[in-house]
């Protein structure tokens, strides 16, 4: 407890003692099942007389909101709604009984770790500050004239920007596909949020990549589904597994991250996707193919999507700017037959009425503009730099304590720790030493592996990210030793 009374406020000191216990009890920071702090311990705690406490603890009975029963302590009353004339609400309870699952603790602990500046973020899935195409959206926002409507756009998204990524998809993705086939989302998260509210129910089975970006989403979860996990080797899913699977469990869907996956950086091979597209079709399971990216293959080399493969309709493409161009757009979309675009489409109404019509406008702008394939190809330069970077420093600072898959593209890099090793103690000590990175656990089923993002920084602080963490490694195999 930080807390302490004001000793300058003119409200008497027993008074804010109350009010401090009484918030806390409505927030839910008291045990129900545990007395409250016995008075000649808070005195202490609170550097007061005990005769004060004894005088908060009495104003809170007489509101209700206290037993105090002889010989056991202060308890919280069992009917705060009945006796209270505040009639608070537990907003504690109330914030532990909602259906929508939280993050899980480590996850929140990064978003807040990763806001210090002092702090190097090897652990952020997104591109470094400075390979957004900040100067290009300037140039836009001051040069080109907006005459969109301000009004709730379509339902599917912006007309004009659905068109922009119809071409986009033929150009780059192979894929063929008109404007009402596609959804625009508030990136592809919310694409997959959709799909699993919109087409799945509690108690179906799906399957996912292990390790998996799904596999830190509590969206599967909230949803009731039984999530079912493929093992991941060099080339991405085995198609056997699947077909055990689905024979197994009766699959309702198949998520499908094949290219530089996340967190593994594995592209799944072309007999493989071949394959899964026969499966996919010989027991009618649906595929969302989830791919934010295959445009940062460093060769250039792209494809083919599962997508541009598919001539029966059995896959959900989804795609988004935030690992292209910039994640704070918020821009994806998903691609599918109109039935089924159209129930999503009705969902994401329900749920905000339609994206912004300014990131919608701008996306449009840069996307259809010749500036966009000079940006990708100098993503593509950036990355692969990152990438030869963090290799050189984990091989210098390093060698032989850990071992890794090198990634052709993407933004991630899947590095196992040989010297078997608590992820997550390993975490809370670089990040005292000012670095971070995911825990695979937080990823998939796999012990002993850990996620360093290499879009996130750039050179320097990739080597210096990496010599800290080293420092902590060693350090910790010694104490282990
Ligand atoms: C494989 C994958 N899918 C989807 C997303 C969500 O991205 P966004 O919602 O920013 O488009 C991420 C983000 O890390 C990802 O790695």
């Amino acid at each position: 407890m930080d807390w302490k009374p004001d000793r300058s406020d003119k409200k008497p000191i027993y008074k804010q003692i109350a009010e401090y216990i009484e918030k806390g009890i409505s927030a839910g920071d008291f045990p129900t099942d545990l007395p409250l702090p016995p008075e000649r311990r808070l005195a202490e705690k609170l550097n007061v007389n005990r005769s004060t406490i004894v005088a908060a603890y009495d104003e809170l009975q007489s509101i209700g909101l206290v037993e105090r029963k002889k010989g056991s302590g202060t308890w919280i009353s069992t009917d705060i709604w009945g006796l209270s004339h505040k009639r608070m609400p537990n907003w504690g309870r109330y914030v532990e009984g909602g259906s929508f699952l939280p993050n899980q603790p480590v996850v929140q602990r990064l978003r807040t770790e990763t806001q210090r500046e002092d702090l190097i973020d090897l652990a952020s899935g997104e591109l470094a500050p400075d390979l957004f195409p900040s100067e290009t959206f300037q140039e836009i926002f001051t040069k080109t004239p907006f005459h969109g409507h301000l009004g709730y756009d379509h339902p599917q998204g912006n007309e004009m920007l659905r068109e922009t990524i119809s071409m986009h998809a033929k150009e780059y993705r192979d894929i063929q596909i008109n404007p009402e086939s596609i959804l625009i989302t508030s990136g592809a998260q919310q694409a997959i949020h959709l799909i699993v509210q919109c087409l799945l129910k509690p108690g179906d089975a799906v399957a996912i990549e292990d390790p998996s970006y799904a596999y830190s989403l509590p969206i599967f979860q909230t949803a009731g589904l039984k999530v079912l996990h493929l093992p991941i080797d060099e080339n991405g899913v085995n198609p056997d597994d699947i077909e055990h699977l689905h024979k197994k469990h009766r699959l309702r869907m198949l998520f499908l991250n094949p290219d530089h996956q996340n967190p593994t950086g594995t592209k799944l091979s072309l007999s493989r996707r071949k394959r899964i597209l026969e499966i996919s079709s010989e027991y009618g399971i649906p595929i969302i193919e989830d791919d934010p990216y295959s445009l940062t293959s460093f060769s250039g080399e792209t494809g083919p999507t599962l997508k541009s493969m598919d001539h029966l309709g059995n896959v959900l493409y989804i795609s988004s700017l935030s690992k292209i161009v910039a994640s704070g757009l918020r821009i994806g979309w998903v691609m599918g037959p109109e039935k089924v675009i159209e129930r999503l489409a009705d969902a994401k109404q329900q749920v905000d009425f339609g994206h912004s019509v300014f990131p919608l406008w701008v996306a449009n702008e840069f996307l259809g503009s010749g500036q966009f394939k000079g940006h990708i190809s100098m993503l593509r330069q950036q990355l692969h730099e990152r990438r030869d970077q963090l290799i050189s420093s984990l091989n210098s600072h390093l060698r032989e304590k850990t071992d890794y898959f090198i990634p052709e593209g993407g933004i991630h890099f899947w590095c196992k720790i040989i010297e078997p090793m608590d992820e997550f103690r390993l975490l809370e000590e670089s990040i005292k030493r000012g670095v971070a990175f995911v825990p695979g656990n937080v990823l998939g089923t796999k012990k002993g592996y850990i996620r360093f993002t290499f879009g996130r920084g750039d050179i320097d602080s990739i080597n210096e990210g990496i010599r800290r963490f080293a420092d902590v490694l060693r350090q910790m195999v010694k104490i282990k030793n």
